[in-house]
């Protein structure tokens, strides 16, 4: 397996560690079948990869977007391992030439899976090459500068191109709709990331009840690389305190000590919710404001820490700026009445 640079797995999520990158690694499920939960896009997926299999083609180009850590790296090396072929990682940023695009491309062989990370940040001019690499499997490289530029049309092997994004608003329309399959990963519900955390707790050899498999589960935030991080998290605590099996209590006392709530906030959700509620009357509040006000920046908030806020129903989002919710309020222990205002 080549890699060009590094997925970069985005680990603006709470609780990273600087080895979490090898951990998730040695997590990261090798097929569809080991891959837990998102059944429809699992099976849409199969369809497309059997079927290029038997037409003896390579997959249409296939964006995956949503949130960090839900597996959309994972799926690219799943698909490449399922097509028998290489795979070759960049990131969006790390293309600055057109050249840089050439050299990864022309080394391809056919087939082969073209991985780029983050590819809402690609620059124009790598975009724009982009096109007629993904439609006629060819680029147009310009020699020289000036009159005496000469164009070069470069053949290339037929390959398939995944992108991976946090921000598909930011993408912009010509490049997305030269995907031919462009697939959101939600948030997982507690079922699955249990069933996760069962499967990783297997791997690490760690003896763990189901119930606090559940408990760690229901506390990451719909997201597997954060269910992955607090088990890991909740073992060392068990390893230091309590000498043996972990249990529901033993998950729950570790993860307080974690700054992980009873219903799975961490300290900067908590920070968000306080903000907009301390100093905001609890909103509408804009995110340059809340950018202002964390300290955090704006795409931070909105990738990251939002989507479960919004799932969970603590922020709504309108068309003046986000709302803390009836529900926020009593999660902290507010009374909405005491600042003056009425439900
Ligand atoms: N469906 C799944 N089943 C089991 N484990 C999973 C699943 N999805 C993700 N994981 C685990 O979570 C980790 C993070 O996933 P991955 O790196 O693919 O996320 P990502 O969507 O690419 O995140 P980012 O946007 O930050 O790059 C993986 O290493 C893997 O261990
Ligand atoms: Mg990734």
């Amino acid at each position: 397996m080549k890699t060009h640079s590094d997925p970069i797995d985005g680990d603006t999520s709470p609780f990273a560690r600087v080895n979490d990158r090898e951990f998730d690694a040695s997590l990261r499920p090798r097929s569809l079948s080991e891959f837990v939960g998102q059944k429809a896009l699992k099976e849409k997926l199969e369809i497309c990869l059997r079927a290029a299999r038997e037409r003896k083609e390579t997959p249409d180009h296939i964006l995956f977007h949503g949130p960090p850590g839900l597996g959309k790296t994972t799926l690219a090396y799943i698909i490449a391992r399922e097509m028998d072929v290489n795979i070759t990682c960049t990131s969006g940023p790390a293309l600055e030439k057109v050249g840089d695009l050439a050299a990864i491309l022309s080394g391809l062989s056919r087939g082969d899976v073209f991985f780029i990370d983050e590819i809402h940040r690609l620059r124009s001019n790598i975009e724009e090459a982009l096109y007629p690499a993904m439609e006629e499997y060819k680029l147009d490289i310009i020699l020289g500068s000036g009159p005496s530029a000469k164009t070069m049309s470069l053949s290339l092997p037929k390959f398939t191109l995944i992108g991976a994004t946090t921000k598909s608003g930011s993408l912009g329309g010509p490049l997305r709709d030269r995907f031919g399959i462009v697939e959101r990963i939600g948030l997982y519900p507690a079922e699955e990331l249990a069933d996760i955390v069962k499967r990783s707790a297997k791997i690490l050899n760690i003896s763990i009840d189901a119930s606090a498999c559940f408990e760690i589960a229901k506390r990451s935030r719909g997201t597997p690389r954060i269910a992955n991080r607090l088990l890991r998290r909740v073992r060392d605590w068990a390893q230091v305190k309590s000498h043996g099996n972990i249990t529901k209590e033993v998950a729950d006392s570790a993860l307080l000590v974690f700054g992980v709530d009873r219903v799975g906030l961490s300290e900067m959700d908590r920070r968000i919710l306080e903000v907009m509620i301390k100093n905001y009357s609890g909103g509408p509040v804009g995110l340059s404001t809340l950018e202002a006000a964390l300290g955090d920046d704006a795409d931070t908030i909105s990738d990251v820490y939002e989507p479960f806020l919004l799932q969970e129903g603590f922020i709504e989002r309108t068309a003046r700026g986000r709302v803390a919710t009836k529900k926020a309020w009593q999660h902290l222990g507010i009374d909405k009445k005491d600042s003056g205002e009425l439900f």
